[in-house]
């Protein structure tokens, strides 16, 4: 069967060529399609990059209200998909049902199975991008016993969100252009990362030929796992438990170095890739320090965030491991001060990964690439003789 290379992890395996994100770990340098994450960041809104990372270059203005006018048309989700998540439990996590209905979606528009309907794809893909804000804000709203909130599409997509997630019947609702705009930050600092595990994922299920939907809900359930988007969550969670512990976080350095022994790692530190420093980490934690001060939060978790930062960039494990801070650090202690609930916060994450994964996907069906299928070595045993059950 001739030679297999074993690369767990796929830690030095090249899986396809790419145009769309450059990442270079030792030097901290991102770029969507060429341009810098920090100018991104600072001078584009979350569509724009969309906009850029699907197809290819900044859009014009005309092409933009083409682009964004299509979503506004697309933000309502169909009736039905309600029934099905009127039988989710109150309690089930967002990422479950974010999934599920995203998997529905591929039952609701049959032409995303059909090969001969390729022509649609640009439509599945609007209704995506279109649909996830709607979806996600349901979990928020049945949690707290509250009726849905229908997308309100004279709004902006960040705006239309932070609608459906907070506007209550009592009074008119106003976003916050300081909510707004940490939003837009958050969701282009996440919108794309070359090939991560929940990305990998979308290409690997689309490389069956299996449609869109399909292909991104599995990377949603990729992104859910803690060790990828769900550290956000684990972040907090962490952060909280430290300071119910007292704070000290020169305890939790220790458990963390003893990883082996104790199960317990860091949570919003390392990577696989940034060897230096996370740049969206670095725009992160100022950010917070910004949304923080500008909304008048005082998070007392920030805090111990930064000790603990500070404490394990001082400690030999971490500096021998090139350990730091990554994007899943700060950014829970943001979503928080904005008033997103701690379930959620990887499900902002899918929200601003969903332009690359889309991305992705077309990239990967444009390249014409081959069905995705690693080879193994096996371990297992020789050729044996079926034993009868009763000989057994
Ligand atoms: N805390 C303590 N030790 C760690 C940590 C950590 N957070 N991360 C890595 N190590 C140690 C690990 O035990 C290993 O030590 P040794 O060389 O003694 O065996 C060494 O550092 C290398 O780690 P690795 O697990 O081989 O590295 P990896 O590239 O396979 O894993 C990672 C990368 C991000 C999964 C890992 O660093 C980790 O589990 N971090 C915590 C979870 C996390 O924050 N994930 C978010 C990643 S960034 C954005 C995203 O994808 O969502």
């Amino acid at each position: 069967t001739g030679y297999v290379t074993l690369d767990k992890g796929y830690k030095n395996t090249g899986a396809t060529q790419s145009a769309i994100t450059f990442l270079d770990g030792e030097q901290g340098i991102l770029r969507y399609r060429g341009y810098s994450i920090e100018e991104l960041a600072a001078k584009a809104s979350f569509l724009e990059v969309a906009y850029l990372l699907i197809y290819g270059e900044l859009p014009t203005n005309e092409e933009f209200s083409t682009f964004e006018n299509a979503i506004r048309r697309h933000t309502m989700v169909n009736e039905d998909m309600r029934k099905i998540f009127e039988g989710f439990p109150v309690n089930a996590h967002p990422m479950g049902v974010l999934s599920s209905l995203v998997s529905a979606m591929s039952a609701f528009y049959p032409d995303s199975y059909d090969d001969k309907a390729e022509d649609k794809t640009d439509l599945h893909i609007i209704r995506l991008l279109a649909k996830l804000p709607t979806i996600a804000t349901w979990s928020y709203k049945k949690s707290q016993g509250h009726p849905v909130n229908y997308p309100k599409n004279t709004l902006d997509y960040i705006s239309n969100f932070l609608h459906m997630m907070f506007a209550l019947p009592v009074e008119e609702y106003k976003v916050d252009p300081v909510v707004a705009d940490a939003l837009n930050v958050l969701l282009i600092l996440h919108a794309d990362h070359e090939q991560n595990c929940s990305t990998s994922t979308v290409r690997l299920v689309g490389s069956s030929r299996a449609n869109i939907y399909s292909s991104v809900s599995a990377g949603i359930n990729a992104l859910w796992g803690p060790l990828h988007g769900g550290a956000n969550q684990e972040v907090i969670e962490m952060l909280e438990d430290i300071r119910n512990d007292g704070g000290d976080v020169a305890k939790y350095v220790e458990m963390a170095k003893n990883a082996k022994q104790t199960g317990f790692r860091l949570f919003g530190f390392g990577h696989r890739v940034y060897k230096n420093f996370d740049p969206r980490a670095r725009i992160i934690k100022k950010a917070a320090d910004d949304v923080l001060s500008k909304l008048g939060v005082n998070d007392p978790v920030l805090e111990i965030a930064k000790g603990l930062e500070e404490a394990a960039l001082n400690d030999e494990y971490f500096i021998q491991r090139k350990l730091y801070p990554n994007v899943d650090f700060y950014s829970g202690i943001i979503y928080r001060a904005l008033g997103i609930p701690t379930n959620m916060f990887t499900v902002m994450f899918a929200i601003g990964r969903l332009p690359g994964w889309i991305a992705q996907w077309l990239e990967m069906r444009a390249q014409k690439e081959p069905i995705g299928r690693p080879r193994q070595i096996y371990t297992g045993s020789t050729l044996r003789e079926f034993v009868p059950m009763e000989n057994r």
